[in-house]
């Protein structure tokens, strides 16, 4: 019944273009997320069947292992909706410093025939005073009590060599709104911010973010985990110096993988040419691939959120296997909808069930490596 209703909705948002269709259905979650009454008719047919399968990651327990990937609700307009339709967390954002309107439409293209979508956004943000306010008036609707993630970025005005400044005020600013928050430092939309990927760069955001996260515990008394988030197109030495800093400037969690600048030559789709990061599964065994070698540098001194193409329980699974303590979707959600977050969620259940274990984390210690 719930798949059903949206493979009756689908068609009708697959006419609008793909940002039209994005507008559209986040003004209605976030009409339900202001008024709860009608955010039950989503949990009834969502949210509920979703079964309870618990784990922790950065020392967060979430209800179940996934959640929803960053871009989608960029201004924290509809957390109690995306809570409702099942998601254990919902990471909100990129918000930037100040608004910031985004690189000119058309942003954003479907590739049906591949499953994957190109973007090009570029940040658009009401800025983080907006977000900030969205997210207060609407927290408290939230029923389900998602775990709230805060991805924050740098202005487009603002230079890489001043970008820290960007990340510290936004850090200091969401800090105590957030169960925990991302470093996004891996939008190939926004001129040069893979950069700071670089170990010079890096070392030195890195160090700047602890400082500021010390500082904002210690007013606010409470430790909020922070993930760095990374592209797919790195190279095995720029994870090596990744791993290498995020153990040791004590990160809690590397989110792997944004979307890819890389265009593989199956695509079908007349717009893969377009520019922008690719999502979806086309990007799916390069960011597997990314997990595993992170897995294999880190070995859960820092933990890992997966995310990139993932379409079912089998893809999930995967990424768990590869390294990943929690995942997130984006693309393939919006291809498949709702019912996907209750029935990856099942699958993975059913998986651990079949190896003989108890829980997600007990199957994890025991079949990782042996893989
Ligand atoms: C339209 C769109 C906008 C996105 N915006 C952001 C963003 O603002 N910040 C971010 O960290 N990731 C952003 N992403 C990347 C996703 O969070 C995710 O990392 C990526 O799409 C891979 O997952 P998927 O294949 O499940 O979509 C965006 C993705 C899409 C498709």
């Amino acid at each position: 019944m719930s798949s059903l209703i949206y493979s009756l909705v689908k068609p009708i948002l697959f006419t609008l273009n793909p940002e039209q269709a994005h507008d559209l259905t986040l003004n209605k979650l976030h009409l339900a997320s202001k008024y709860p009454p009608l955010l039950l008719p989503l949990e009834k047919m969502y949210g509920a069947s979703v079964p309870k399968l618990p784990v922790k990651c950065m020392g967060i327990e979430f209800d179940n292992p996934v959640g929803l990937a960053a871009g989608l609700d960029k201004d924290a307009r509809a957390l109690p909706a995306f809570s409702a339709l099942g998601f254990s967390g919902v990471e909100l954002g990129t918000v930037t410093p100040k608004p910031q309107p985004g690189n000119e439409k058309p942003r954003m293209f479907r590739l049906l025939e591949d499953q994957g979508l190109i973007n090009r956004m570029g940040f658009n943000s009401a800025g983080v005073d907006v977000f900030l306010s969205n997210l207060s008036a609407l927290k408290k609707n939230d029923r389900n009590g998602a775990v709230v993630g805060i991805n924050i970025g740098k202005n487009a005005a603002t230079s890489i060599e001043d970008a820290h400044y960007d990340y510290v005020s936004a850090l200091h600013r969401v800090y105590s709104q957030a169960d925990y928050i991302t470093v996004n430092i891996s939008s190939p939309n926004t001129k040069s911010l893979r950069d700071l990927q670089n170990e010079n760069f890096l070392d030195k955001l890195l160090l700047q973010i602890k400082t500021a996260q010390r500082k904002c515990g210690k007013v606010h008394k409470r430790y909020v985990p922070i993930a760095l988030k990374v592209a797919p197109d790195l190279q095995e030495d720029e994870i090596e110096t990744i791993a290498e800093l995020v153990l040791s400037h004590q990160f809690d969690a590397i989110i792997a993988t944004n979307t890819t600048i890389a265009r593989p030559d199956s695509l079908k789709s007349k717009y893969a040419h377009e520019g922008g990061g690719l999502s979806g599964s086309p990007v799916k065994d390069l960011s597997t691939e990314c997990i595993r070698q992170f897995y294999g540098r880190l070995k859960g001194r820092v933990e890992i959120i997966g995310v990139g193409g993932i379409a079912n329980a089998e893809d999930a699974w995967e990424k768990l296997l590869a390294g990943a303590d929690f995942l997130q979707i984006y693309s393939l959600f919006i291809y498949q909808g709702p019912s996907m977050v209750g029935e990856i969620v099942q699958g993975i259940s059913n998986k651990v069930t079949e190896h003989g274990f108890d829980s997600l984390a007990e199957a994890m210690e025991h079949l990782r490596d042996k893989v």
